[in-house]
C-alpha cells in the first residue's frame, strides 16, 4: 500500500447502537458528554458525537428507519465499533482517486455533514474496513 500523506489525524471512532442512549449511558460514565447531533439525512442515521478530554471522539450512530445502512452492521455484529474517520488536508475527490488505487471502494459518495461541518465519504477496503474521510469546508 502506498502513503497517504493526506491523512492527517483520526477524528473520531464511529459506533454502531441500535439505542444510543443506553450505548451512551457507557459514555457517560467514564467522562464523555455529548457536543452534537441529530438525523443525518446523507446516511439515514442518527448521529450523535461525544467528547472527553484525553479520550478518542466517539460517534454512536442508531437506524432511522429500516432502511438505514447501519441495520446491515447491527445485524451482523451487534453493538460495535465499526469505522474510523480520518482528517484529510486535500479535498476528498483526490483522496479517493489516490485510495481507489489500492483498492479502497466507495461505499458511500462525497456528502456535507452538518455535524462534522465539512464533506465526508466512506470507503471500504478488506484489509481494512471501513473508513470515513473528512474534508472541512472552507470558509
Ligand atoms: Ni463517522
Amino acid at each position: 500500500m502506498k502513503a497517504y500523506p493526506f491523512i492527517t489525524k483520526v477524528n473520531h471512532i464511529g459506533v454502531a447502537t441500535k439505542n444510543y442512549q443506553e450505548t451512551a449511558a457507557f459514555y457517560e460514565s467514564v467522562g464523555y458528554h455529548e457536543v452534537v447531533g441529530g438525523y443525518d439525512p446523507n446516511q439515514n442515521v442518527y448521529g450523535y458525537f461525544y467528547e472527553a478530554a484525553g479520550m478518542p471522539t466517539i460517534e454512536l450512530l442508531a437506524p432511522y428507519d429500516e432502511k438505514s445502512p447501519i441495520n446491515k452492521i447491527l445485524e451482523k455484529n451487534g453493538v460495535t465499533p465499526y469505522h474510523l474517520c480520518y482528517e484529510i488536508n486535500c479535498s476528498i475527490e483526490d483522496a479517493i482517486k489516490e485510495m481507489k488505487g489500492d483498492r479502497f471502494m466507495v461505499i458511500a459518495k462525497p456528502a456535507h455533514s452538518d455535524n462534522l461541518k465539512g464533506r465526508v465519504c466512506f470507503l471500504f477496503h478488506k484489509d481494512v474496513g471501513i473508513v470515513e474521510l473528512l474534508e472541512y469546508e472552507k470558509v
